[in-house]
């Protein structure tokens, strides 16, 4: 297992004149090894052996992850604007700036109060997803079991994204408001005691009640923080809430539940069902799909799963 201390970098971004001299690791089985030290500059012909052997994700240390992710959300317009770049790829790097940016957050909650970041993310996250054919596929490419729960939050986003932008008239600020919203609808989680959250045996009723926290918990802390749009706000607060009742934390129902929030627990749940996990194996959409739908009692609202599935399923044909 890869240690939480180090993060992936996609080799895409390596650029041997610009990217921070810093010591890169390379995954080995389950283990990481050095794969240059800080004080050996990485070469273009490194790069192309990397890239014949089809290694994609180098790994930085945690004395260097600043300084990289730095570079990286620097670069990130380049990058998209580079044509020398092929469209997935772009979609792998971008997921990786987004996904760093959660990560800070769920380790430094202060860092939260930087909305501007966070909203200019969105922004790229939109501007890729229009000019894009498969957005989803690229964007949601690098999950690895480690870094499931921050790739999870700029999966939810990018998914809620298109819906919101293939269906519904939003304006482009409120499109932006239910980016951010996505990718923070699990900030509550830095409330939840790292035991609990890592505990692999079955939760006990109290642990589970800790954990459902987390809505509301999260709707609070940027509530406080103050600059998050009412669309963000519910998000966060209802994503949990299920049409027929049965949700958490209020067991709001049908149209009870803002749009934004039912929208964002269908993408919740249908990222979860299509992602690799440690314990189980992605399902594919359509049986991610089929699985919402027979579920029964209406957990999802039938009219925006149909919606839904107009907009996700497309692709694959
Ligand atoms: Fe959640």
């Amino acid at each position: 297992m890869v240690d939480q201390k180090y993060r992936p970098v996609h080799v895409a971004c390596i650029n041997p004149d610009k990217f921070p001299q810093v010591a890169l690791y390379m995954q080995s089985g389950t283990n990481l090894v050095l794969y240059k030290p800080a004080d050996r500059p990485i070469s273009k012909a490194d790069l192309q052996r990397l890239n014949n052997n089809q290694v994609e994700q180098l790994y930085v240390g945690s004395g260097s992850i600043r300084e990289v992710c730095d570079f990286l959300e620097d670069s990130i317009s380049d990058i998209l604007a580079d044509s020398d770049i092929s469209g997935p790829v772009k979609g792998q790097l971008l997921s990786q700036v987004a996904m760093n940016y959660v990560m800070d957050v769920f380790e430094m909650p202060d860092k939260l109060s930087n909305l501007d970041r966070c909203r200019n993310l969105v922004r790229q996250l939109l501007q890729y997803i229009a000019g894009n054919p498969n957005p989803l596929d690229a964007l949601h490419s690098i999950v690895s079991h480690d870094f499931y729960t921050f790739a999870h939050s700029v999966h939810v986003a990018s998914l809620s994204l298109l819906v919101h932008a293939e269906v519904f008239g939003l304006t482009a600020d409120e499109l932006e408001d239910v980016g951010i919203g996505g990718i923070l609808h699990d900030v509550g989680m830095i409330f939840v005691p790292s035991g609990i959250l890592e505990k692999t045996d079955i939760l006990t009723n109290f642990e589970y009640n800790l954990i459902k926290k987390h809505a509301e918990r999260g709707y609070e802390c940027l509530r406080d923080l103050g600059g998050f749009s009412e669309i963000t706000l519910a998000a966060v607060r209802y994503h949990h809430e299920r049409n027929n009742g049965e949700g958490y934390p209020f067991q709001l129902a049908g149209d009870e539940i803002p749009r934004t929030a039912q929208v964002t627990a269908i993408c919740d749940v249908f990222s979860a069902l299509t992602s690799n996990r440690a314990y189980k194996k992605a399902m594919t959409k359509d049986e991610a799909l089929a699985l919402m739908e027979s579920v029964g009692k209406d957990v999802f609202s039938p009219r925006l799963l149909e919606k839904f599935k107009a907009v996700v399923l497309p692709e694959e044909s």
